[in-house]
């Protein structure tokens, strides 16, 4: 596979980027654009090389099986890209950035047309398409109509088969237009094949997974038995496990259809799957002021309560457990780390990464973790914090592959 190095001679060439700027935002603020600087060094090498650049990406969902065309409309309005554009303006001053509203027709071909070397177009979020989630082959076809040349550097939508995604770059192959991998999607892809292909000088690999659902993370779990050692489980999936061997776990959120699935997977780890030994639990969620019971509690727990993080003996044990890894990954938080009382289970786990001081390779799978490893400034410590949550998981699920990434060999 070539990538955007091995791509010379790009004055006057279209290229079309499919990046991640999928960013939090709200009314057009956004809170954190480290998904737009990743990108960066790609875009530089391409516009520096001459490229005219065309960047596409998605942002946020739009939900079109929505009846309410009023409702639709709302939602795009919510997940605009121009500021998007703003702040990628601002974060690369060298080369001009435009914003195109038009997702598709004469408004986005002039915007395209017009572009000269070096500079930089945005277009509106993909998904203002229909067709985009569903890989819809005429989109496609005039997306691809667009471009002489295919890089993908969105990792966080490399397990999309989207028409942005997939679509693209099949038809450009099939012309026999070059398609490349961009510098980001390089990093992810080398950084988390250390985790699908884990050598025995990887040995003892710990995964830490955290989360709200077993449901969600069935797959993983199934992947990750094979390939490491031992896998600690904290988040709130930790109680259907709990309650499917039998303990009690008061008002915990429990996925009653996943028990079987739980106690059978928890059996067959053989040991190899560890649960929290002991809960911090709170008999209200959401603080309203009125003063809340919390406690720290081994074993059942009582009615009126839930278990909101892992306790102290939990904290310790995991710690013990990484402190021997060659190899981490990580994927889910501990606890509720939104809130401080309940922070100290995800802390936990970054404090125990920055003990292991380079001594292991960390890997840190995106979503709420990274959020955390982030706002708890424990960034540095890890070899590597993923950009793509659903994108890492699905690439350890399916032994690395990615349709994103696929279509392209
Ligand atoms: C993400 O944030 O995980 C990616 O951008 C993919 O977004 P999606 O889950 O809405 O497809």
């Amino acid at each position: 596979m070539i990538t955007v190095k091995d791509l010379n001679d790009l004055s006057g060439k279209r290229v079309y980027v499919r990046v991640d700027f999928n960013v939090p935002q709200k009314n057009g603020v956004i809170r954190d654009t480290n998904r737009i600087v990743a990108a960066l060094p790609t875009i530089r090498e391409l516009a520096d090389k001459g490229a005219k650049l065309i960047l596409m990406s998605h942002l946020g969902k739009i939900k079109w099986k929505e009846p309410d065309l009023a409702k639709i409309e709302a939602m795009k309005k919510a997940n605009d890209m121009a500021p998007v554009a703003k702040a990628l303006a601002e974060l690369m001053p060298e080369h001009p950035v435009h914003f195109c509203p038009a997702t598709r027709g004469k408004e986005l071909k002039d915007a395209v047309d017009a572009l000269k070397d070096g500079e930089v177009l945005l277009v509106q979020n993909t998904r203002y398409e229909k067709g985009e989630e569903k890989n819809d082959p005429a989109l496609a076809k005039e997306w691809a109509s667009l471009a002489d040349v295919y890089v993908m550097d969105a990792f966080g939508s490399a397990h999309r088969a989207h028409a942005s995604t997939v679509g693209v770059p099949s038809i450009l192959k099939e012309e026999g237009k070059p398609v490349a991998l961009g510098f980001l999607m390089l990093k992810e892809v080398a950084n988390l094949t250390k985790c699908v292909e884990p050598e025995e000088s990887d040995r003892p690999y710990i995964a830490v997974l955290g989360g709200f659902k077993v449901s969600d993370k069935i797959k993983v779990i199934d992947s990750l038995l094979k390939k490491c050692d031992k896998i600690l489980i904290g988040g709130a999936m930790a109680y259907t496990f709990k309650k499917a061997l039998g303990e009690k776990v008061g008002s915990s959120p429990v996925e009653d259809d996943q028990l079987d699935y739980a106690k059978r997977c928890y059996e067959e780890a053989n040991g190899r799957l560890l649960l929290p030994i002991d809960s911090v639990i709170t008999d209200k969620f959401e603080d309203d002021g009125s003063g809340r019971i919390i406690l720290t509690k081994e074993g059942d727990i009582p009615d009126g309560f839930e278990g909101v993080d892992i306790g102290p003996k939990t904290r310790e044990l995991y710690k013990q457990e990484l402190l021997k890894a060659h190899l981490v990954f990580w994927n889910g938080p501990m606890g509720v780390f939104e809130q401080e009382e309940f922070q100290s289970g995800t802390i936990a786990i970054c404090e125990a990464v920055r003990e292991l001081d380079g001594h292991a390779f960390t890997v840190c799978g995106g979503g709420d973790s990274a959020s955390a490893v982030k706002q708890f400034g424990y960034k540095e410590d890890f070899s590597h914090v993923s950009t793509g949550g659903g994108a890492s998981l699905e690439m350890i699920e399916n032994d690395g592959h990615l349709p994103g990434v696929d279509v392209l060999k």
